[in-house]
């Protein structure tokens, strides 16, 4: 375990008392803890581990997990909290939508002791993907739906559709349109700048990819991974990342171990990202290394000099968690400043990622292009 001298976040007992010391609105109130980076924690089981914006979600994990509940529905119910969090603007309810101001949403189950998976591509209205995608996996015989195939299905199950759109991320997406070009019809009010409003964070340069991943493992070994995403901000409609796609955002293998995925998709896809990482621990390297290696490998095939920044390296954020067997954990990000959500030996807390690369120190928010052609996403460590 990383250096336990810290101030921490104790929440020693909780899994074994089955009870919160967080309110429910709470990510943002939980008391946690960002760790130095840090090397594979020793063995323990049961173990949680989320992406950074997981802290509730491995929360709740951990106390279906205790209880008795297959790790599956014990990760699906903890990310379905972010997916019906309007505030988080990178999954499910309140999402980020597409260039046109529609949310579409990806989701990806698997189970290890089954090994089947299900999942759900561009699926709109539907609050919590991960639900559908697991019953996808439940009660088909298949493993991708997409679109309205995938709505239809949800709809036949019972689930209610919403404007999955907030007001919140409408005004987002209607900055973002109207600062995107001086050369269309679309004119922000008078006054507004890129620098002064909630737009400045949406450059094209800084459009983030969200995403939520949430791997276990049981007391008896037995392991289980979700990915749930809203995607890429203001994808082009019909764009699909690495999150549903079983072997890039996601893989569980029982004998060994289960990884996921946040960040540019594309990259994870082209990697075959979180089926590299079980295959790196299957070959005897620790989660954590396994993650790097695969990072190291996302690294050496980015070749788009779009994709590339002065130092010839990816000018894109992607990170890697994975869970072993064992129940040692760890993650991995291209760019320094990640940080990851891990429920282990009795404690949930926020851990540094490992990395590649030093992020460079913040720069002023850049200009907008004059000609209003795109800019290759940057988000550097930040899925
Ligand atoms: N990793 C999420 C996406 O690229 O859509």
């Amino acid at each position: 375990m990383a250096d336990v001298s810290r101030r921490e976040f104790l929440v020693t007992g909780l899994a074994a008392a089955g009870t919160s010391l967080v309110s429910s609105t709470a990510g943002a109130q939980m008391r946690t803890e960002t760790a130095p980076m840090r090397t594979d924690a020793p063995p323990g089981r049961p173990v949680v581990i989320s992406s950074g914006n997981g802290l509730r979600a491995t929360e709740r994990a951990m106390q279906l997990i205790v209880q008795g509940q297959d790790p599956l529905h014990a990760v699906v119910e903890g990310v379905v909290i972010v997916e019906e969090d309007p505030k988080d603007q990178s999954v499910g309810y309140g999402g980020l939508p597409n260039e046109d101001g529609i949310v579409e949403l990806d989701a990806s189950v698997m189970h290890g002791p089954t090994h089947r998976g299900g999942a759900v591509a561009a699926l709109r209205n539907i609050k919590t993907p991960s639900r559908v995608a697991k019953l996808v996996m439940e009660r088909t015989d298949h493993v991708l739906l997409v679109g309205e195939g995938a709505l239809r299905f949800a709809r036949a199950h019972g689930f209610e559709e919403v404007n999955l759109l907030t007001e919140e991320s409408r005004r987002m997406w209607l900055k973002w349109k109207e600062h995107l070009s001086d050369e269309d019809d679309w004119i922000p009010p008078e006054g507004e700048t890129e620098e002064n409003g909630p737009v400045a964070a949406l450059h094209p340069s800084r459009r983030t990819y969200g995403t939520i991943n949430c791997c276990a493992v049981d007391a008896a070994g037995n392991l289980a991974g979700v990915t749930t995403t809203s995607g890429l901000a203001f994808k082009i409609p019909g764009r699909v990342g690495d999150s549903p796609i079983i072997g890039a955002g996601l893989y569980v293998d029982n004998e060994v171990g289960a990884a996921g995925a946040t960040g540019r998709g594309e990259a994870v896809i082209l990697s075959g990202g979180s089926r590299s990482v079980v295959e790196h621990m299957r070959r005897g390297l620790s989660p954590q290394d396994a993650c790097l290696e695969v990072l190291h490998y996302i690294a050496a095939k980015t070749l788009d000099p779009r994709l590339l920044n002065a130092e010839g390296r990816p000018n894109f954020g992607v990170t890697f968690y994975a869970v072993a067997k064992d129940g040692r954990f760890g993650s991995a990000s291209l760019w320094s400043r990640g940080q990851y959500a891990v429920f282990a030996e009795g404690r949930n807390r926020l851990e540094s990622c490992a990395y590649l690369y030093e992020s460079p120190p913040e720069k002023p928010r850049p200009e907008k292009p004059k000609s209003g052609k795109r800019q290759p996403n940057s988000a550097a460590g930040n899925p």
